[in-house]
């Protein structure tokens, strides 16, 4: 059934687990996500940034909206970084049932202004909102806290925000960043932080940058073709670790990109003769399913529709 982002994540806040929240661009992508939260009976976010919506547009959305109709678990179509009030308008005009405004870039006092006129015109149509507070980027650990204060949400903040803006879910700073590199060896997700906040805010919370980049995934891109530095992801555990202190809500692209296109390679360099696309994207779509339910068990979702 399609559903607002509180219908998901609020119950997964209570829960002490977290909900993935995966990004789409295309039909594959969207069934591997809901086909697999299908199997595994756990609820999902299916997210389209406004790139994504871009490239799709209200086709896109529609496939994401039928499946999520015709579908048995919960599903909540989202927008991703939405970038002005004109933007989340547009998005609840197509069929979204949760958006992100993300003014996060601005000073306090219009994050706080921008983000509380997206939530009165979205309450006043039963949409739910992520609003963002502080600055995303990878963060290394032993940088001087004086520093991180600068980026990473903070906890004070974090109350006056919500309580000012009625926001439903807040995205947090805690050093995590966007793409395939997000630091060395282990990279530095603030779960001190995390539980800080989750102490102070009530509301589900949210991690972007989330992806984990999984090694072996890394390898098979490299194997086939593909060239890619040093990538590397989040920590399962770490996430685990996360969801147990308050996030709810945990963003995933980079690893269905690197499935995608991995599973796409693997296929083309096994048998360059190979044209019909069924045979090219189908092995992409089994690729990005295994990682959508490798997630879905790490925070703990599995069960919970
Ligand atoms: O946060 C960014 C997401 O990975 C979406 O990326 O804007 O290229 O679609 P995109
Ligand atoms: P990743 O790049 O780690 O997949 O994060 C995606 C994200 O935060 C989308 O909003
Ligand atoms: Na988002
Ligand atoms: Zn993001």
């Amino acid at each position: 059934m399609l559903v607002t982002g509180n219908d998901i994540l609020i119950p997964a806040r209570a829960g002490k687990y977290a909900v993935g929240a995966f990004n789409t661009n295309d039909m594959e992508i969207t069934q591997a996500i809901i086909h697999t939260a299908e199997k595994l009976r756990s609820p999902v976010m299916v997210q389209m940034s406004e790139g994504a919506i871009k490239y799709g547009g209200q086709d896109l959305a529609d496939i994401v909206i039928d499946m999520a109709h015709r579908s048995s678990v919960p599903v909540a179509l989202h927008l991703d970084h939405g970038s002005s009030y004109d933007s989340a308008l547009k998005a609840i005009k197509m069929g979204f049932t949760s958006v992100m405004i993300d003014a996060s870039h601005y000073p306090f006092e219009e994050n706080v202004h921008e983000t509380r006129r997206v939530v009165e015109a979205a309450h006043a149509m039963g949409i739910s909102v992520e609003a963002e507070l502080g600055r995303l980027g990878g963060i290394e650990e032993h940088v001087v806290v004086d520093e991180k204060d600068a980026f990473l949400t903070d906890p004070e903040e974090a109350v006056k925000f919500v309580e000012e803006t009625g926001t439903d879910y807040l995205a947090i700073a805690i050093g995590t960043s966007h793409g395939a590199y997000k630091g060395k060896g282990r990279p530095f997700i603030d779960l001190v932080r995390i539980k800080r906040i989750s102490e102070l805010v009530a509301i589900p919370l949210v991690a972007h940058g989330s992806s984990g980049v999984p090694a072996e995934l890394v390898q098979r891109f490299r194997d086939a073709g593909g060239e890619i530095g040093d990538a590397v992801g989040i920590a399962d555990e770490d996430l685990q670790q996360a969801a147990q202190y308050g996030i709810a809500k945990v963003n995933v692209d980079t690893d269905l990109r690197l499935a995608m296109t991995t599973g796409v390679r693997e296929v083309l360099k096994k048998n360059p003769k190979e044209f019909d696309p069924r045979k090219i994207f189908g092995p992409a779509r089994d690729l990005m399913s295994q990682v959508v339910e490798h997630k879905m068990r790490v925070l703990g979702s599995v069960g919970k529709a």
